[in-house]
């Protein structure tokens, strides 16, 4: 089943009076399960990409189809209401709520979603404990290393049990260990929960770890060869 999928999509933006072509007739398809990781140089259109099949953004033209909804035909709030219940979103900066606990930041999407019950409470005790940090429930933000709150994003962006999970170069402010950490993470929560994975990286290395590689030039996405390991 077809999880993602953009079909034509152009996305322009305007600098002054120069236009600036970054999606130029995309393409993309994107099984359920599957785990991509997105290449591309700095500006190739990576985190714009993210943005149409999040709903963040919409396309000039073209569709963008996940979990079966052109998603580009939708207005802002059925946007933010689709991605609330289908899609979680990891950053490269943490992007946790500084005067939120760990464990209230864990909670935010499902109490934005309506949902906080105890079922939710107990799904964030059993994540915070998956991602090592049970007993830092109640530190705040700053309190944590960069990899220990970004290991509380990648649960906050699990923790509604999303379809799919959209990462914008997770590791890409972490050290080599804390990296490890959060990608053994990613690779934990995705088999255990058959999530479907698009992941920007610019580590070559870390592609390897997706069944998929694709690479973002001149507004197209082309597949590349994954290296065996
Ligand atoms: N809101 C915006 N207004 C104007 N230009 C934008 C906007 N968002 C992105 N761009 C431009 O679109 C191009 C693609 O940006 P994007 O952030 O998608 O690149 P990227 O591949 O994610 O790069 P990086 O690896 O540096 O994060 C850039 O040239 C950027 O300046
Ligand atoms: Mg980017």
């Amino acid at each position: 089943m077809s999880m993602i999928r953009l079909r034509g999509v152009h996305k322009t933006f305007l600098e002054g009076n120069r236009r600036h072509v970054v999606l130029d007739g995309t393409n993309l398809e994107i099984e359920a399960g599957q785990t991509v990781a997105l290449l591309g140089r700095s500006g190739s259109g990576k985190s714009t990409l993210l943005n149409m099949v999040s709903g963040i953004d919409v396309p000039d033209a073209g569709e963008v189809i996940v979990c079966n909804e052109n998603i580009a035909c939708l207005g802002e709030s059925a946007r933010t209401l689709f991605r609330r219940h289908h899609v979680g979103f990891v950053f490269q900066f943490f992007n946790l709520i500084p005067t939120l606990t760990v464990l209230e930041n864990l909670l935010l999407p499902v109490e934005l979603a309506g949902k906080l019950n105890n079922v939710a409470r107990e799904r964030a005790a059993d994540l915070l404990a998956r991602v090592g940090l049970a007993d830092r429930a109640a530190s705040y933000p700053e309190q944590l290393s960069g990899g220990e709150q970004q290991r509380v994003a990648v649960a906050r962006a699990v923790i509604h049990r999303p379809s799919v999970l959209l990462a914008d170069e997770p590791t890409g402010n972490l050290d080599e260990a804390a990296s490890s950490a959060v990608l053994d993470l990613f690779a934990e929560l995705v088999s255990a929960s058959d999530v479907t994975l698009l992941m920007v990286t610019h580590s070559r290395e870390i592609a390897g770890r997706c069944s998929r590689v694709l690479e973002l030039r001149d507004g197209v996405a082309h597949e590349l060869q994954v290296q065996g390991t």
